[in-house]
């Protein structure tokens, strides 16, 4: 029988660690407040931790903007607390992801510092992306080097006192390495090194798919930035840096893994990641940017499906994360009808998990916590918000701490009265965990249940799936021994037979309500 290696089917729990758990009592979490809720996850059900980063950093974006690689950043630890992390989470049954940053570092790290003060044209500007600008259409007048657009807002060039101007996909505070330099290159290999030396089985990549620019650097002059051999994105050369990082991973015992987080212009782009020699997962983000809709959910597993079954390897699926607005919230539609959110997010639960591959959860689902939509202005902290000029809200309201217990802020959060990061909504108090943990008909049971349930039937699930048929409104496909039925309409569907195992609402009979679903074994 072929081995399967642990990450294929896994469901992993993305931790943003800033907003975890706080075991110091400076209103931020850190790894020890980590280590101190791992009961917490293993009482979940999940397979992996992945921890958003935790190195050293300035925390203009939240930490992808890392200072020093090596080195965990004081207000979350030390490298002592991280050991000691991998050895608990081994020990809780429990694999460990980190984030790994490569497409740019702080305006704060020792090389940029370096080239800052160095000339034009030195080679410790050639670690990043340095050039002229341009001459504008009035005279005197001085633009930066291309077109090319911050994902935050605002050009993604700033100029420097001698008049140069450096690269920056995101915020002015995250200058892009220039990988085409080899130095860059083998920095990263041996940052690998160091992180796998002390035991974590696998990396997300952060802008997996940016970290090569094509080298003339041409305008897009209007062009989607992600479209493949673009000049910003998923360039072909960016292949064998993962090639390079492929081979460092299997030296290594314990199916160490990578997954990329690349966003394409369609899923089939996508493959290219997957190549045996080259990542093994990368995310796919369909779902959680479909509307809740059972034709478009369909349509998106299909698409999903097709994109990976050439590369031998699993899809992975994920409804919510630090960067996008919370599902229980996105579902939330027609906001008159109380709790549709929350009905829809458990039924959402059961196809994320009956479907092949593995799950990406975003810490605080489980709760079912909602988007904080009303964080006062002067508490944002995304880098988003700033440089549209309050335009965009930004991505603070997914990423309030975690409710633990008690009534009020900061709900076990922080020990003693500490004021948290980010202000915690009054209204938490029923959704903490400890609320939640003893109540039959919480969220979070809900999770235990679906994740429990999964765990049992894994083994005899194929990696395929048959649809099976279903009103327009609904979608419904077997799975071998598993039956997964999804109503997104408002109107009751009549379910296939057989003996339910788990319905997000009480049947009806074989009827399955709207906004719900269930599982079954088939008859
Ligand atoms: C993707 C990360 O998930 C996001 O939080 C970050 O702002 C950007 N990459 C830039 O590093």
């Amino acid at each position: 029988m072929t081995r399967i290696p642990w990450w294929r089917h896994a469901v992993v729990y993305e931790v943003y660690v800033r907003s975890f758990a706080d075991s110091d009592g400076d209103g931020e979490g850190d790894l020890q407040g980590i280590r101190s809720r791992l009961g917490h996850l293993r009482d979940l059900g999940v397979d992996a931790l992945w921890l958003t980063p935790f190195y050293t950093s300035p925390l203009a974006d939240g930490g992808y903007d890392v200072a020093d690689y090596r080195d965990v950043d004081p207000r979350f630890g030390t490298l002592h607390d991280f050991d000691a992390l991998v050895a608990d989470a081994h020990a809780h049954g429990l694999r460990l992801i980190i984030d790994i940053v490569p497409n740019h570092s702080s305006d704060r790290h020792p090389w940029f510092r370096e080239a800052l003060a160095a000339p034009p044209g030195s080679p410790a500007r050639s670690r990043y992306i340095f050039r002229p600008g341009r001459p504008g259409e009035r005279p005197g007048e001085i633009q930066p080097p291309n077109d090319w657009p911050s994902a935050f807002g605002g050009p993604a060039w700033t100029r420097v006192d001698d008049g140069e101007w450096y690269l920056h996909l995101y915020a002015r505070e995250q200058p892009d390495f220039n990988w085409r330099n080899p130095e860059v290159r083998s920095e990263f290999e041996e940052i690998l090194r160091f992180w796998l030396d002390r035991g974590v089985d696998g990396f997300r990549i952060d802008v997996a798919a940016g970290l090569v620019k094509d080298e003339s650097l041409r305008d897009l002059n209007g062009r989607d930035s992600r479209a493949l051999n673009g000049p910003v994105y998923s360039r072909p050369e960016v292949h064998d840096v993962y090639r390079g990082w492929r081979r460092i991973l299997d030296e290594y015992d314990g199916d160490r893994m990578a997954i990329g987080e690349v966003w394409t212009d369609g899923p089939e782009d996508l493959a290219l990641y997957l190549r045996p020699d080259e990542l093994h997962q990368v995310f796919q983000f369909d779902l959680q940017l479909a509307p809740w809709s059972a034709a478009a959910f369909r349509e998106v597993i299909d698409a999903a499906l097709k994109a990976v079954a050439p590369t031998g390897t699993a899809p992975t699926w994920v409804l919510s994360s630090h960067d996008s607005i919370r599902h229980v919230t996105r579902y939330e539609r027609p906001e008159s009808v109380p709790g549709i959110g929350h009905a829809r997010a458990r039924a959402a639960l059961l196809l994320l998990l009956a479907l092949p591959g593995s799950a990406y959860l975003y810490q605080g689902e489980e709760l079912g916590l909602p988007e904080v939509t009303d964080l006062p202005d002067e508490a944002r902290q995304d880098p988003i918000f700033e440089r549209t000029n309050g335009e965009l809200a930004g991505r603070d309201g997914c990423r309030v701490p975690l409710p633990w217990s008690g009534d009020t802020e900061p709900y076990g959060f922080s020990p003693g009265g500490v004021r948290p990061w980010l202000p915690m909504p009054a209204r938490w108090a029923p959704m903490t965990a400890q609320a939640q943990a003893s109540d039959p008909s919480s969220m979070l049971t809900w999770y235990r249940d679906a994740l429990a349930l999964r765990r049992r039937l894994l083994d005899d699930l194929p990696e395929d799936i048959d649809w099976l048929d279903s009103p327009g409104t609904a979608l419904c496909f077997r799975r071998g021994p598993l039956i997964c039925a999804l109503n997104c309409g408002e109107n009751p569907v009549r379910l296939p037979p057989g003996t339910p195992l788990l319905t997000s609402t009480p049947l009806y009979g074989d009827l399955l309500p709207g906004n719900s679903a269930a599982w079954l074994t088939p008859s």
